[in-house]
């Protein structure tokens, strides 16, 4: 059976790949900072107890995340697919180079870049356990640089000058 471990599980786009995934009778890592508190996973769990497990991954979290890769090549020995979901857009999108606060780009950068990477250091162990890996990376037309290729939107420019 498939391996996938999809990240930010817990709501949005994450939750219901989860959900497509599961149904699809595909083997799925659910990755979300506070696993406890995510009602809906926990539901799932009842419905899928042999093919969901639920894993502790906050992308700031580099030991974190080595623990729960190192745990969860124990228990299903390789992953197929790593789903880099999670994100966060702390900034609102529109604000001028010259004024916006530093720390809001920083807090972007560190989850959706470097967040991104450490997932794929720590879970790289399983990854080479599968016949056929691959990593998907889901981003946003507002981080394209590439207007209009994938999609009508048109994608908010770089950072204004003024
Ligand atoms: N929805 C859209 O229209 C749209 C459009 C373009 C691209 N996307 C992309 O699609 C992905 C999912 O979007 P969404 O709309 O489902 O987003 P969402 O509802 O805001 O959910 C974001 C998920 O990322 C998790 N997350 C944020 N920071 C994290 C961190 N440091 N460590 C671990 N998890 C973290 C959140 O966890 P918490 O619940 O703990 O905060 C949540 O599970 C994102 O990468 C987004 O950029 C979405």
């Amino acid at each position: 059976m498939e391996v996938i471990l999809v990240t930010g599980a817990n709501r949005g786009i994450g939750l219901a790949l989860t959900r497509v995934l599961l149904a699809s009778e595909i083997v799925v890592i659910a990755g979300c900072r506070r696993p406890d508190e995510s009602a809906e996973l926990k539901q799932l769990i009842l419905s899928y107890p042999e093919t969901l497990d639920l894993i502790k991954c906050d992308l700031e979290c580099e030991q974190e995340l080595l623990e729960e890769a190192e745990a969860s090549l124990k228990r299903r020995r390789k992953l197929d697919v790593i789903v880099n979901n999670a994100g966060t857009m702390p900034e609102g999108g529109n604000e001028s180079i010259m004024n916006i606060d530093l720390d809001l780009l920083w807090r972007a950068f560190n989850t959706n870049v470097l967040g991104t990477a450490r997932v794929i250091r720590a879970f790289y162990p399983l990854l080479v356990e599968s016949q056929r890996p691959r990593i998907v990376n889901v981003s946003s037309s507002l981080g394209s640089f590439q207007p209009g290729r994938a999609t009508t939107i048109t994608p908010i420019r770089p950072p204004r000058l003024r």
